[in-house]
C-alpha cells in the first residue's frame, strides 16, 4: 500500500517534471518553416508542417496562405539574422524544433526580438499576398481608393497596402486566439509576455509604413499625383524593432514569487514597448545545455568601438589575426582600339577572430 502510493507519486512527479521542461521548447513551433527550404510546406501539407493543432486547422483553411506563412517565416529569420550580425547573439538557429534554441523561451531580451520579428514578417507577407490580389479574402485598401484630398494637388490611386487581414491572421496563428491577458497588475507569464511582443511586431509594421506617389501629366508634368500606402522594406521593420529591442523593458514574472518584492515593475507597459523577464547571458561562451554558440571564431573589428570591436565581441579574451591576401585587377586602362589592359594589384587584408 505504502509502496504502491510512493511509485504513482513518482509517476506523477516524473509527468509533472516532463511537462514543465517541455512546454514551449518540445511543442511544434512554426517559426521551423523559417528555415525551412521553399516548397517544402506545399510538400508537407498542413498535417505534416510542426503545427499545433490550432494552427493546422487554420492552416487546412486557409491553405492558400501557407506559402505566404513560409515567406514571412523566412523574412523574419534572415531579419534577425541581419539586425544581430554584429552582436555576440547573432540569431543562428538550430535544428531542433525550437529553432532558436534556448532563447526561444527564455523570457530575455533576444526572446522579446523573435516573437516581435516573427509576428510581423508573417504580417508582411501575408499583406503583400494581399495587395498582389493572390486572394480574394484579401485585397487593397479600400478606403484610399480614388478620392483623396485633390484640392492638394493629389488623389489616393494604385494599390495601397491594407494590413489589417495580415495583422487578424498574425493574431489568429500565433497567440492561437488566447484572450490577452492584463498587463500591468499580475505580472505577466511566458505567453503574456510573447503575445505581447508579437502585437508589438505587428504594430511594427502599421507603424513604418509611408506614402509614395507617382506623377502623371504631359511629359512628366506632374499635373496628376497618385499616391497610396507601402509597408516598409522589411529591413526597416527589422530596424525600428532593433530599436524597440535596446530599449526593452522588464517586468516581473509572475510564475517567480520571489522577484515580487524586487522588481515590481507595476508601471504601465506601453503598447510600443518590447518586454522580457530575465537579464540575458553575455553569450560569451558556448553553451551547449543552452545552445549557445559563443563568440569563438566570430570575426571582429579591431578598429569598431560598437558591438563589432574585438574586445566587446570577444569577451577580453583577445583575437587572432590573420592576413588574407587579395589578388584584383587594377588601373584598368582602355587602348586604342579596343580593348582594356589592366594590372594585377595584390592587397593585403587583416581579419581577425576571436579567440
Ligand atoms: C553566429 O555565430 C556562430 C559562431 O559563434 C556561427 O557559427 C554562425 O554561423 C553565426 N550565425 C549567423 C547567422 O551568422
Ligand atoms: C502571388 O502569386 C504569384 C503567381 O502564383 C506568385 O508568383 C507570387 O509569388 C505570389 N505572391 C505572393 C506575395 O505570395
Ligand atoms: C488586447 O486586446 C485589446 C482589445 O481586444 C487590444 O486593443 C490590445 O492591443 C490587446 N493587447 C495585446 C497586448 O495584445
Ligand atoms: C570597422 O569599423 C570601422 C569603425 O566603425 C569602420 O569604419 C570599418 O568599415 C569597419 N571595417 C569592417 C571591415 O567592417
Ligand atoms: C581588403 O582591403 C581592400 C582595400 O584595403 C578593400 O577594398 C577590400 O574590401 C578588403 N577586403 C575584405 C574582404 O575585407
Amino acid at each position: 500500500m505504502e509502496r504502491r502510493r510512493f511509485g504513482l507519486r513518482h509517476v506523477c512527479a516524473l509527468t509533472l517534471l516532463l511537462v514543465s521542461l517541455c512546454p514551449l521548447r518540445c511543442r511544434a513551433n512554426w517559426m521551423w518553416l523559417g528555415v525551412s527550404s521553399p516548397g517544402v510546406p506545399e510538400e508537407l501539407g498542413c498535417a505534416g508542417l510542426p503545427l499545433s493543432p490550432r494552427q493546422r486547422d487554420l492552416c487546412r483553411r486557409k491553405r492558400f496562405l501557407l506559402p505566404s506563412i513560409q515567406d514571412g517565416a523566412r523574412l523574419a529569420v534572415a531579419e534577425c539574422q541581419n539586425q544581430f550580425r554584429h552582436e555576440r547573439w547573432n540569431c543562428s538557429t538550430t535544428q531542433d524544433p525550437s529553432v532558436f534554441g534556448f532563447e526561444l523561451t527564455s523570457g530575455t531580451k533576444e526572446t522579446a526580438f523573435i516573437h516581435a520579428v516573427m509576428a510581423a514578417g508573417l504580417v508582411h507577407a501575408v499583406t503583400r499576398s494581399c495587395s498582389q490580389g493572390n486572394t480574394t479574402e484579401c485585397g487593397c485598401d479600400a478606403r484610399l481608393r480614388s478620392g483623396g484630398l485633390s484640392a492638394e494637388g493629389w488623389h489616393w490611386g494604385g494599390c495601397s497596402d491594407h494590413t489589417q487581414y495580415g495583422t487578424w491572421f498574425s493574431r489568429r496563428f500565433i497567440d492561437h486566439g488566447v484572450r490577452n491577458t492584463s498587463t500591468t497588475r499580475g505580472g505577466h507569464s511566458l505567453v503574456s509576455m510573447n503575445q505581447h511582443n508579437a502585437e508589438v511586431g505587428r504594430q511594427a509594421i502599421d507603424r513604418t509604413m509611408s506614402t509614395d506617389c507617382r506623377c502623371h501629366g504631359v511629359s512628366g508634368s506632374c499635373a496628376v499625383k497618385t499616391c497610396w500606402r507601402t509597408m516598409a522594406a522589411f529591413g526597416r521593420v527589422g530596424l525600428y524593432l532593433k530599436e524597440r529591442y535596446e530599449r526593452s523593458v522588464q517586468v516581473w514574472d509572475r510564475s517567480k514569487r520571489k522577484n515580487k518584492r524586487k522588481d515590481p515593475r507595476r508601471v504601465p507597459i506601453d503598447k510600443h514597448q518590447l518586454i522580457f523577464f530575465n537579464k540575458s547571458p553575455n553569450y560569451c561562451v558556448e553553451d551547449r545545455r543552452r545552445s549557445v554558440a559563443g563568440t569563438r571564431g566570430r570575426r571582429c573589428n579591431r578598429s569598431s568601438t560598437g558591438p563589432d570591436g574585438c574586445g566587446h565581441l570577444c569577451c577580453g579574451r583577445g583575437y587572432n589575426t590573420h592576413v588574407v591576401r587579395h589578388v584584383q585587377r587594377c588601373e584598368c586602362k582602355f587602348v586604342w582600339c579596343c580593348y582594356v589592359r589592366c594590372r594585377r594589384c595584390e592587397s593585403m587584408n587583416d581579419t581577425h577572430t576571436c579567440k
